[in-house]
């Protein structure tokens, strides 16, 4: 329970870490209304599409705590849901509670949500966990008796989720069964989650990592010094085509060209049967700021932000793109290794899921 992101404390409040606050300063933020969670979500203090649904579906019970009308619930959940528009992790754990308790009576809702919150949390553990076995099986062997060499984008790891991670699931459970493993962590520009994220998360575990800008990948995987890379998701289409942050299709590219496998690690609630393909996804726009400044610790300890872009440029900042279907080797869930296809789809959710 310790290395879970979200916690309830005894006033009631949902405590998680700033991530826009990582690596240089550990903090914690408390949550108390549906304001809280859409504010935490839109401002990326909580980030990774498993846990923004997560604080999503909390989002929801409290603002019934406020309005459990069919008004308010339908306000309150539209609202939130729209609070990050790519990962579908938030709609999916928002509408699963509003489900949950519609057809109560209104002075029960609020209750139910908690509980269905709850429940959202301890699930999205146990298909990490099981990501991690499927994983780890699937890369174990790779390196053919070397140390592994992964390499990923983006943060996916623990804190992107309620615990374990997705991508770097399988990541941390080869390195508890004491098989050598070092990951290539890109940068993740423009706000650098792998580099301020990962590479923290992955120190804070002792796994051997090297931080390397976005633009590295293509030579480490023509040199071969990567074995496969293995990437979380946003929105995975019902075609296999999958969203995942800026910068991800080109690390499939490179791995297509130099014949490497690319994974891509997921929970089924992050399938959205909705999206016939990727190109019904839709993409964030973010603020030009995070292209035009970067932040960080400065040479006189203090953490601020500095323009690289001169004033007066246009700046255009996709916060995601969409990675073909062709070029993923196969979605890692809990339910075991699907080709990402509309056929491999289709047997991985055969069974139903929330
Ligand atoms: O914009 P972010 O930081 O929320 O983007 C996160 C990613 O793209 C992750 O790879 C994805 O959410 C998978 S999280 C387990």
């Amino acid at each position: 329970m310790k290395s879970r992101t979200l916690r309830i404390d005894e006033q009631g409040l949902l405590r998680t870490l700033d991530q826009t606050r990582l690596p240089f300063e550990r903090c914690e933020i408390a949550m108390a209304s549906a304001a809280d969670c859409h504010r935490a979500i839109a401002t990326m203090q909580v980030r990774g599409a498993p846990l923004i649904g997560a604080v999503g579906a909390w989002g929801l019970a409290f603002a019934l705590r406020d309005d459990p009308s069919d008004g308010g619930l339908r306000r309150a959940a539209d609202w939130l849901a729209a609070a990050r528009p790519t990962a579908v992790n938030l709609r999916w754990a928002v509408e699963r509670t509003m489900r949950r308790v519609r057809a109560l009576e209104p002075p029960e809702r609020a209750r139910a949500a908690l509980d269905e919150a709850q429940a959202i949390c301890d699930e999205d553990v146990e298909c990490n966990r099981r990501i991690g076995e499927h994983g780890a099986a699937l890369l174990e062997g790779g390196a053919g008796g070397g140390t592994l060499q992964i390499l990923t984008h983006c943060n996916a790891g623990r804190i992107a989720t309620v615990d374990h991670g997705t991508a770097l699931a399988p990541v941390y459970r080869l390195h508890e069964r004491g098989i050598p493993v070092h990951v290539w962590v890109d940068e993740t520009r423009p706000r650098n989650q792998g580099a301020s994220l990962t590479a923290w998360e992955l120190a804070e575990r002792g796994v051997a990592h090297t931080v390397i800008v976005d633009n590295a990948g293509g030579l480490l995987m023509r040199a071969g010094r990567v074995d496969a890379v293995i990437v979380g998701c946003d929105r995975v289409a019902a075609n296999g085509d999958v969203a995942n942050k800026i910068g991800t299709y080109l690390k499939a590219l490179a791995a297509h060209d130099c014949g490497l496998p690319f994974w891509v690690a997921c929970p089924l609630s992050t399938i959205d049967p909705l999206c016939a393909s990727g190109d019904d996804i839709p993409i964030e726009e973010r603020d030009p700021a995070e292209v035009t400044h970067v932040s960080g610790r400065l040479d006189n300890g203090a953490v601020g932000r500095l323009r690289i872009v001169p004033e007066g440029s246009a700046v255009f900042n996709p916060g995601f793109d969409v990675t073909p279907a062709r070029l993923v080797s196969g979605l890692i869930t809990e339910r075991g290794v699907f080709p990402a296809s509309t056929d491999g789809i289709a047997r991985a959710l055969a069974g139903g899921r929330e």
